[in-house]
């Protein structure tokens, strides 16, 4: 059935229908562009790049600038390595929320927003190094909770504090080679519980009290590979001294972490110093008041017992101040 044609109606009725004719033609279009994206399991390819099926899209050595817009769920695999993308915006990258693997070597990546990754909830290897980090903002990767492979090597961090990382209770591979680590803040290995492979190599590692973390953590796994080559750069006395010599009890003259019983004692003590701080309040609160109830009702008994103070005498004899004294001794 044909319909009749928008450019043969009057001109007035034209203009008037303008606006619905438009929205009724894009309407038209949009499954044909939703159907550009291709058959099912092959990505809805970024122009910049070459997808597979199964998910990969290859943008690897581009010169692109950012992230390419048109990521799908279809894309599971994103090689972005050797590219120029130096700094990553919150969500960089919306719509890839089935993406497992992530390759951003070789950027000269400098900053990544602490909510770069935010929605990547099914990520399981993210590649990081060989670009220039210095810092990474708290909260970075603690909603990667599928993370099990991650690579910060080859960049330049100088710290790596706990809340960068969070409890990633998968992450079973740890790379940190060739940065400016002196040691590791702590409690960031015990929020790992699955982590096996830990590569430390090419750190300036300090030997203090800051490393007894890190020095019982390689205790408790002999079998890494590289333990053995991993060598103190300060303080000056114990350069070159293998860190694996450093046993707990080297650490002895550090204050000892607090334990479960201190943690305890703690959080039972605090709100009863509180409690018992408070009930001593009340009791000299109520004593003191006490005190003043029964001092004004004895004074009150005093009062009453006295016999009933004559009117003041009319005779001009009484002196004006005895009068007074005793006007007050009334009230
Ligand atoms: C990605 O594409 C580049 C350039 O086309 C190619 O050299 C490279 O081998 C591809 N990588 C993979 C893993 O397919
Ligand atoms: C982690 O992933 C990298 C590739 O990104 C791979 O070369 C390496 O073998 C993986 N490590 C482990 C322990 O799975």
């Amino acid at each position: 059935m044909r319909r009749p044609s928008f450019l043969s109606l009057p001109l007035p009725l034209q203009l008037l229908l303008l606006p619905l004719w438009l929205s009724l033609t894009s309407a038209q279009m949009l499954p044909a562009a939703a159907a550009s994206s291709g058959p099912r399991g092959v990505p809805a390819c970024p122009e910049a790049c070459e997808c597979a099926p199964g998910g990969q899209a290859n943008c690897s050595a581009r010169a692109l600038p950012a992230v390419p817009k048109g990521l799908s769920l279809n894309v599971r695999a994103l090689l972005l390595d050797h590219n120029r993308v130096c700094m990553l915006p919150p969500r960089a990258f919306q719509g890839a929320g089935a993406l497992l693997r992530l390759d951003m070597r070789e950027n000269g990546l400098r900053a990544v927003h602490a909510r770069a990754f935010w929605g990547l909830v099914e990520l399981q290897q993210l590649d990081l190094g060989s670009n220039q980090l210095e810092a990474l903002a708290p909260g970075t990767f603690t909603r990667l909770r599928a993370l099990r492979n991650l690579s910060l090597a080859g960049n330049r961090l100088a710290r790596l504090e706990p809340a960068t990382l969070g409890t990633l209770p998968l992450l079973h591979a740890l790379s940190l080679q060739d940065n400016a680590l002196a040691a590791l803040g702590p409690g960031l290995l015990a929020s790992l519980p699955a982590l096996v492979s830990l590569r430390l190599r090419g750190n300036p590692w300090a030997c203090d009290c800051a490393l007894r973390p890190l020095c019982s953590w390689l205790s408790r796994h002999p079998s890494l590979p590289e333990a053995d080559t991993l060598f103190c750069v300060s303080p000056g006395h114990l350069t070159a001294s293998p860190m694996t010599a450093f046993t707990d009890a080297a650490f002895s003259h550090c204050g000892q972490p607090l334990t479960l019983w201190d943690l305890a004692v703690v959080s039972v003590l605090g709100p009863f110093s509180f409690l018992a701080s408070l009930a001593s309040c009340l009791v000299l609160g109520s004593v003191l008041t006490a005190c003043r109830v029964y001092r004004r009702r004895r004074r009150r008994q005093a009062v009453a017992r006295r016999p009933p103070s004559r009117p003041p005498d009319p005779k001009p004899a009484t002196s004006p101040a005895v009068s007074q004294s005793s006007a007050a001794a009334h009230t």
